[in-house]
């Protein structure tokens, strides 16, 4: 699951590849490296840990070659050592890969016992030796290339540089994105289009078991069967501007701040203000024969469907299966053709998410995504995209992009509910009113950053944390918890607050800090009743609600007064805090906030 970028230039390459790999980092980043080819002969810089050091490694032994590959990694096989890292290579060939090669340990097997001395822990290796076997046997770059591949089993994008080859790259797509940018007497290859925006704008990609032999004059295509084909070259829209921090410490927190603007924009490219109705796009199905809908997703998005899950049902009478993406694509689940799948990602690249959405696609499902990369594989595979417009989103743990996804999905419930007949106009009225309030209470909200920061330096100190929530707000304590363990690496759990005498009670003690998530709504009572027990079992009651700590009726350590707000839109607000417990703790702690460790933005391998 790594960020891949090659380059056929025409003044020495590595800087621009390092460029690019900035770009991808957001797919890993505990290893790095560069090669490129000078007077013929292949040659590298690789370094452990984040970009810089590379930089640094090269500015000490600069690379000349006016033809090179890069890669960012997140280790898969074998530690994120400099022996490990991208590109590999032998005599012959310079490889660098994203992906997985599962049956690499036969291959292995095989290439020792035939004498090759294979050096790594990574599964990429074998590729380079693989290609060099066939290139020893005497056979031109593609034709070993192509021979190679037909022994791979997994997924993979590739990109291959040869020895005594200085106008030759070849690429290869087999369930991981690749992207071929043409420039004026240069190419460019990257894992997204993202990547090669400061170089060009004009971009084609490639499809899975696609194989392309590049040149400084163009591209040429082949299908897995060998077959030449024209795949559709595209402007792309991805911006060549490389985001900053503003004023702000870290990215999450300027990703945080920018919530109310984003989630206003991705209300109103969904919603009518004046007349007070949602205004979807045309869909290909229409929701009031739907039976049900299934969604999925990971990570946070998965958290984004599960409230979702909540609004479906109850407002519009639509039942959803619901699962992780990586769960669902086994299960083989039985769905009705002509039904609604549902997918809903960040970065519309992650694999188990497209392995679902490919699985429904076969089920003949209407496939309906919801993403903020709007080139995405994701995007480009669906049938109706819902964009997120929360921009690009940096920081490893998803912020403004969840709020937007809330806000979609805010949307799609609504105009499910007027569908189905289980909405009237009044209260559709109502529900739209309520969305176009959001921003304010949101902004309501980070004008009080203060009040996280002194909370911050108790829950420091804990070594787990209990985040509870009933109905809607479940899964915003699930949220909670997935944030505070991502970046301070403290344990916590979020549970359904009934859940909490079947289990996680025997946990409680003056040790634990217990995050409530309690706005005045349907459930508050039976909160109420919940935090009263663990606090009397010595809990550390952190109590967020709009209610007054005096309604608790017990005590609690911290009160975070949350603005009163509809309860259709509890779970946007709510988010805020969560988010900004989560980042004062990680700051305080002085954890890699926006880069936590083991972590990666966008999961690409399963
Ligand atoms: C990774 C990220 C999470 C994200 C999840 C799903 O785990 O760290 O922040 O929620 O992937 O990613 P997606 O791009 O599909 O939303």
């Amino acid at each position: 699951m790594c960020g891949i970028v090659g380059i056929l230039g025409n003044e020495p390459v590595a800087g621009k590849l390092v460029d690019a790999l900035k770009r991808l980092e957001y797919r890993g980043y505990d290893s790095s490296g560069v090669a490129t080819i000078e007077e013929g002969q292949l040659d590298r810089r690789r370094a452990e840990g984040k970009l810089h050091n590379l930089e640094t490694r090269l500015s000490n032994e600069p690379l000349r070659g006016r033809l090179g590959i890069g890669h960012t990694r997140w280790a898969t096989h074998g530690a994120p050592t400099e022996t490990n890292a991208h590109p590999h290579m032998t005599e012959r060939v310079s490889i660098v890969h994203n992906g997985i090669i599962e049956n690499f340990k036969q291959l292995r097997r095989e290439l020792e016992s035939e004498g090759a001395e294979l050096v790594t822990d990574t599964d990429t290796e074998v590729i380079a030796h693989l290609v060099t076997r066939e290139m020893d046997a005497g056979h031109d770059p593609a034709i070993a290339v192509l021979h190679t591949l037909r022994m791979l089993e997994g997924a993979f994008a590739l990109a291959f540089i040869f020895k005594d080859h200085d106008d030759l790259m070849i690429a290869a797509r087999q369930g991981s994105p690749l992207a071929v940018g043409f420039g004026d007497g240069e190419m460019y290859l990257g894992s997204d289009a993202i990547a090669l925006a400061p170089f060009t704008d004009t971009i084609t990609y490639l499809e899975d078991g696609d194989w392309a032999v590049l040149t400084r004059d163009g591209v040429a295509i082949r299908d897995s069967e060998g077959a030449a084909v024209d795949r559709p070259v595209q402007k792309s829209v991805a911006s060549a501007l490389m985001v900053d921090k503003g004023n702000h410490r870290h990215f999450m927190a300027k990703e945080i701040h920018e919530q109310p603007e984003v989630v206003g924009h991705t209300l109103a490219s969904y919603i009518d203000f004046a007349n007070l109705k949602v205004q979807m796009p045309d869909m290909p199905f229409d929701f009031a024969s739907l039976q049900r809908i299934s969604i999925s997703a990971c990570g946070t998005a998965y958290y984004a469907g599960l409230i979702a899950k909540y609004w479906f049902e109850k407002l519009a009478r639509l039942p959803v299966e619901i699962d992780v993406a990586s769960e669902f694509r086994y299960r083989n689940v039985p769905l009705e053709a002509g039904g609604l799948s549902l997918f809903i990602s960040q970065s519309g690249e992650t694999a188990d998410t497209l392995a679902a959405m490919r699985y429904c696609r076969e089920q003949e499902q209407h496939i309906a995504s919801i993403v903020n990369v709007r080139e995405s594989s994701i995007a480009r595979d669906s049938d109706v995209v819902l964009p997120t417009l929360a921009g690009p989103e940096i920081g490893v743990a998803s912020t403004k992009a969840f709020t937007c996804q809330l806000a979609v999905l805010a949307c799609i419930a609504v105009s499910a509910a007027r569908a189905r007949g289980t909405m009237s106009e009044e209260t559709e009225a109502e529900f739209v009113t309520a969305l176009s309030e959001v921003p304010r209470h949101m902004s309501a909200i980070l004008r009080e950053e203060g009040l996280y920061d002194s909370l911050a330096h108790s829950l420091a100190k804990a070594s787990d944390v209990l985040y509870l929530g009933r109905g809607v707000n479940y899964p915003v304590a699930l949220e909670g918890a997935l944030k505070l363990k991502e970046i301070s690496y403290i344990h916590a759990e979020g549970y359904a607050a009934g859940e909490l005498k079947h289990g996680p009670i025997a946990l409680i003690d003056e040790s634990v800090p217990v995050v409530v998530v309690a706005p005045r709504d349907e459930m508050f009572e039976k909160m109420v009743s919940n935090v009263q027990e663990a606090a009397a079992r010595g809990g550390r009651i952190v109590f967020l609600s709009d209610a007054e700590e005096s309604d608790v009726g017990c005590d609690v350590m911290t009160s975070l007064k949350i603005p009163q707000i509809h309860n259709f839109t509890t779970p946007l607000i709510y988010a805020l805090p969560m988010q900004l417990i989560a980042y004062h703790t990680a700051v305080f702690m002085g954890t890699d906030v926006d880069q936590p460790r083991n972590l990666a933005k966008s999961v690409t391998v399963e």
